[in-house]
């Protein structure tokens, strides 16, 4: 089937963005070498949806230079960027996928890379492999496996191992800990701030910042703000997590009283409707909100573009929606991952690592298809040890070995 991108035009654009990327993205560069020689992926279709911008793009060139068949589509209709897209294209890549594409767009890009038959599916936050295990069942046999980017994607996962229903291994890329220690905490902390920052162009110091969810993003989230010179309210569901937002130096509370105390809200817990109605009655004329979670149901926008007596766009990214109460509310990038539908997503150097994990665990597949019995498997430690091993080479920092004597000692 034909590309479906926005327009051809633009790639020498995307070409530039991904030309950044490689030079800092070290682990790629090197599995990119490493696979144009080796060529692990020959002759396998690989069906791809992650947020379509230039990191996710070095990787599907990555994966076709170990002799992949990439066929690509976005994770989300506000992150794909089209210039990007378009550079792939310009590379020889299948890709369905555009900015904003709408509900049936976003789902018929996805039959598109699924009706070809992949053998690898490398998914981020479920959609693929959710109508694989639908409209696509008859095709599921011929997948040796699959890789999940992120939490959200592995909750669903669970549900359905759970019941004994995945149809082929899916492996936890989001568990390793050369993912989630750096891409959730490090990357998001970042990358939330880039985006809102970016896009309001408003101080952060000063203001009261409230952090919904304090997980590996919520962490990043929060200890960003608190850089910036906020002060941070961390709303939580879990009394383990809350106290570590307490001894962190964040003060918690529900958000039925957070509510009417700050200026930014950030929603990260994956979660469903973490901020209601009755939240939004609550906040202050000129509230920001954003969500930096997986899918754009944290905040109620459904019924918060009910509510509103009156809407309008204020900037680029910023909806303004004013209640019968008199206030002010302004959310950003439609209640969609904050960090990229206003910014550019994670820095390279943290999707380096992150894409690293996704290449070899995908190269696990196809190495170890037949002997894998469980359907929901982690990466194997090796491969964690073996990207953060080179990581530290790329950073040119060593560290202690043990010698024999505390070996056995440890061992004892
Ligand atoms: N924006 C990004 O680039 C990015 C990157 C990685 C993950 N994610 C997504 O962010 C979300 C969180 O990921 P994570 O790795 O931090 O997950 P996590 O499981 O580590 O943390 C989620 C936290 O939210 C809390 N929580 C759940 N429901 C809540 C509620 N109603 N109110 C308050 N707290 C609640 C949980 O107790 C938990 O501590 C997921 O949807 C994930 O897919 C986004």
């Amino acid at each position: 089937m034909a590309s479906e991108i926005r327009d051809i035009n633009l790639w020498e654009s995307g070409a530039r963005k991904i030309e950044w990327v490689r030079r800092n993205c070290p682990l790629l560069t090197m599995l990119h070498d490493e696979f144009s020689k080796t060529k692990p992926f020959k002759g396998k279709k690989v069906a791809l949806s992650v947020h379509l911008e230039a990191k996710t793009a070095y990787l599907c060139l990555t994966m076709a230079a170990g002799g992949a068949e990439m066929y690509v589509t976005g994770s989300n209709p506000l992150s794909t960027q089209d210039d990007v897209a378009a550079a792939l294209v310009h590379e020889g890549l299948e890709v369905h996928a555009w900015h904003g594409t709408t509900d049936e767009e976003y789902n018929s890009h996805i039959k598109a890379v699924l009706s070809v038959g992949p053998d690898i599916i490398i998914d981020d936050g479920g959609d693929l492999v959710h109508m694989m295990h639908t409209e696509f069942r008859d095709l599921a046999s011929k997948v040796i496996g699959g890789c999940e980017e992120t939490t959200t994607g592995i909750l669903r996962l669970e549900a359905m191992n759970r019941e004994n229903k995945l149809l082929f291994p899916m492996v936890r890329v989001n568990n390793a800990q050369m993912k989630h220690f750096f891409d959730n905490r490090y990357g998001t902390g970042q990358s939330v701030w880039d985006g809102i920052n970016r896009t309001t162009n408003l101080i952060v110091a000063g203001k009261i910042v409230v952090v919904a969810g304090y997980g590996w993003c919520g962490k990043g989230t929060a200890m960003r703000a608190k850089g910036l010179g906020a002060r941070v309210i961390v709303t939580e569901i879990n009394p383990v997590k809350a106290i570590e937002a307490i001894m962190d130096g964040f003060d918690v509370m529900p958000m039925k009283e957070a509510a009417a105390l700050g200026d930014f809200f950030v929603t990260v817990t994956g979660c469903d409707k973490v901020i209601d109605e009755e939240d939004f009655a609550v906040m202050k004329d000129g509230a920001i909100l954003c969500n930096a979670g997986h899918f754009d149901c944290e905040i109620d926008m459904a019924r918060l573009r009910e509510i509103a007596v009156e809407s309008k766009e204020m900037r680029n990214n910023i909806m303004g929606y004013r209640l019968s109460s008199g206030q002010w509310l302004y959310v950003l990038g439609e209640g969609r991952l904050v960090n990229l539908a206003c910014g550019d997503g994670h820095p390279a150097e943290i999707m380096d690592m992150s894409f690293a994990i996704q290449a070899l665990s995908a190269k696990y597949l196809v190495e170890h298809h037949g002997e894998l019995k469980e359907k929901l498997i982690d990466v194997p430690d090796e491969v964690d040890v073996e990207v953060a091993e080179k990581e530290l080479e790329f950073l040119g920092k060593h560290i202690d070995v043990l010698t024999p004597e505390q070996e056995a000692y440890l061992n004892s």
